[in-house]
């Protein structure tokens, strides 16, 4: 039984390391940016296009603070730092549409965005482990994180992910699909445009998410092809 049991651990064990190390090479780091598509496959501006895989995990930013989770726990470069050991080599960060479009919104401080919705214990965490974002504007704070997984080779797929701030996604919250209350189309392209103009000098920034999960009552297929 012993036995069995170990033979069939280390069978596992050593599966896991092997697709480990298969993961691991076809997470090399990418020479050559932008990427773009060749068929089915994304590729890197070498030479024949080398294929490049994401392997992304999710970071939220579009939450009722719209800080990047985490940051009242630890120092952002000892998270960014552990992404790429983890077999990971991107982020999909989310973000809603307002901090794109409503500058009074951008324009809070990481503070007060805590302090808005009393959450002091916050505001200590991040005064302890991040000092310098503390006073940081919404959106600098933002870019701050985007910066930080520059520095450490991972790429981001800025990911739309509804437009109020607050935790997605519900059936009636309005974010849903186009001509909800708060799902204007027009504003919609004006938010991609203004984050896509804000990130172009960003090389890490690989790709845009357009939108997370169209749903809702008004959702139909006429209105998502047109
Ligand atoms: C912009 O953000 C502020 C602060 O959260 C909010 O009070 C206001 O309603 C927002 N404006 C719009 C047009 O959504």
């Amino acid at each position: 039984m012993a036995t069995r049991f170990s033979c069939k651990f280390l069978f596992y064990a050593l599966l896991f390391l092997l697709s480990c190390s298969s993961l691991q090479n076809t997470i090399t780091k990418v020479k050559a940016f932008p990427l773009h598509t060749n068929g089915r496959w994304i590729v890197d501006e070498e030479e024949e296009g080398k294929r490049v895989k994401l392997a992304c995990l999710s970071w939220i930013t579009h939450g009722l603070a719209v800080v990047a989770e985490g940051l009242s726990k630890q120092p952002l470069g000892s998270i960014t730092e552990r992404i790429r050991p983890m077999g990971f080599n991107c982020v999909r960060f989310t973000w809603p549409l307002e901090l794109a479009i409503n500058e009074s919104l951008a324009s809070f401080t990481v503070k007060q965005s805590f302090h808005n919705l009393g959450l002091f214990d916050d505001v200590k965490g991040i005064q302890a482990h991040n000092p310098l974002i503390l006073d940081l504007t919404l959106i600098e704070a933002f870019q701050a994180v985007v910066k930080s997984l520059a520095n450490n080779d991972v790429m981001v797929i800025l990911d739309n992910h509804c437009s109020k701030p607050s935790m997605c996604c519900s059936e009636t919250d309005q974010n849903g699909f186009f001509g909800d209350k708060y799902f204007d189309p027009e504003l919609w392209i004006k938010g991609l445009t203004k984050m896509a103009t804000m990130f172009n000098g960003f090389t890490n920034v690989v790709a845009m998410s357009l939108r997370n999960e169209l749903r809702g009552p008004r959702s139909n297929l006429k209105d998502w092809y047109r």
